[in-house]
């Protein structure tokens, strides 16, 4: 037996684009005009886990390992991809894999938008321009039509300034622009994009709920006793961790990063979020650096000796507790939606999901009003910027054989240690 609630939802999460295949969308024409190569990394797609194909099986190992929630994304290039033209074959197939959830009893929670667009959207509308809202109400309401009725659980938004500033900060993922105030526009967009899909999943059902993911860092100074790294973490905490939070319950959306951000602009959310979705992974230390065009550093550590995953981020399970318990200042529900590593030693993922489960465990405990928690991810997939090197997921997928996947120890574990040994 174990001691946590009944209702609490225990899942694992995907996106669409990182295992699906078959796509054509704005992260495909990149990689393939070479763009991805100014990573250093040139990560390749390529049919990611092969989920399209193998959708019902997966799902089976989801039931088998007694899990009772799943979160995943439908890919909008998929279902729209040309403007205004849907794709009715893309959306049965949708309505297929949420019937069989349904029918193993597993409760999908759905993403409507996952860092991927349609080839055609840069152009036509993006996300820095406010006839973006439009555009994704339309594909969302088209969504809601084959699917609402079956769904009660969406994330409108997953990370959305962890997108714009990948898009619009650094350049990295497809747009590729690199301008602050662009940056800010597209959020704000964003946002506003929340609000009215949240209006109309309430059309379609009072009774669902609906949230965003925010991905949440843990920020401390790089030296404690020096003043800039103590100002720029302030600084940069507020921003990344603090601002959308802030722009729910201060209905404005507000930036200041000196020398890079300043933006300041009334956005009427009113209350329109029911919970509030933690994607956790890690702790960074700020290092203020004397330069103008970027005068901090962000840096990994392994201070308290917890390890670094295979992509160089720290373990630091505390930093769980911290982020539930801002987010839970916004007086709603909370789920982590994401929580994860990237490990090829198992045992590494073990550890680490045993430590957070505990942090779990605590923030019950401490009355935090945790509803659930997603672990990323349910397969081995694409990882963005980085490519297939970096396994997340609690099954295998051996690219090399056919994508065979084999159930992992830490799937195992995270199994037993949420339903308990009987
Ligand atoms: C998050 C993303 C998710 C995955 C994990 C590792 O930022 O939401 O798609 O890539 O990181």
């Amino acid at each position: 037996m174990n001691d946590f609630p009944k209702d609490f939802l225990w899942g694992a999460a995907s996106s669409s684009f990182q295992i699906e295949d078959g796509i054509e969308n704005d992260f495909t024409v990149w990689e393939r005009q070479g763009l991805f190569k100014n990573n250093g990394k040139d990560p390749v797609y390529s049919n990611g886990s092969n989920h399209w194909k193998q959708w019902k099986s997966d799902f089976d190992l989801i039931k088998e390992m007694r899990l009772n929630s799943y979160r995943f994304s439908v890919e909008w290039s998929r279902i729209e991809p040309q403007p205004g033209v849907f794709n009715q074959k893309a959306i049965d197939q949708y309505k297929q894999m949420t019937d069989y959830l349904l029918d193993l009893n597993i409760k999908p929670m759905l993403t409507l938008f996952h860092f991927s667009h349609p080839v055609w959207f840069h152009e036509k509308s993006p996300w820095h321009k406010a006839d973006s809202i439009d555009r994704f109400l339309s594909f969302v309401s088209y969504v809601l039509k084959h699917l609402g009725s079956k769904i009660d659980l969406y994330v409108t938004l997953n990370e959305p300034l962890v997108w714009a500033l990948a898009a619009y900060g650094e350049g990295v993922f497809p747009p590729g622009i690199k301008d602050f105030n662009k940056m800010m526009n597209a959020v704000y967009n964003m946002l506003a994009a929340h609000k009215e899909a949240y209006k109309l999943i309430k059309q379609h059902n009072k009774e669902a709920k609906t949230g965003i993911a925010k991905n949440m860092i843990c920020f401390q100074p790089y030296d404690s006793f020096t003043l800039m790294d103590v100002l720029f973490t302030k600084f940069i905490d507020i921003f990344y961790n603090q601002m959308i939070l802030n722009a729910f319950s201060q209905n404005r959306l507000k930036a200041n990063i000196p020398f890079l951000v300043n933006f300041n602009k009334p956005l009427k959310l009113d209350d329109s979020i029911d919970f509030f979705g933690v994607n956790y992974y890690y702790r960074m230390y700020v290092k203020w650096k004397p330069a103008l065009a970027a005068p901090f550093e962000l840096l990994f550590e392994n201070r308290d000796r917890n390890g670094i995953s295979d992509i160089g981020w720290e373990i630091y399970p505390n930093g769980l507790y911290k982020m539930l318990k801002r987010a839970s200042a916004l007086g709603k529900d909370i789920f982590v939606t994401e929580n994860g590593i990237a490990a090829r030693d198992d045992k590494l993922r073990i550890r680490y999901l045993d430590r957070h489960l505990q942090i779990i465990r605590k923030s019950l405990k401490k009355g935090l009003p945790l509803k659930g928690y997603y672990h990323w991810s349910l397969l081995d997939n694409y990882e963005w910027l980085e490519g297939k090197d970096a396994r997340f997921g609690l099954i295998k997928v051996d690219y090399e054989d056919n994508f065979k996947r084999s159930i992992k120890d830490s799937m195992k574990f995270y199994s037993k240690s949420t339903n308990g040994n009987s």
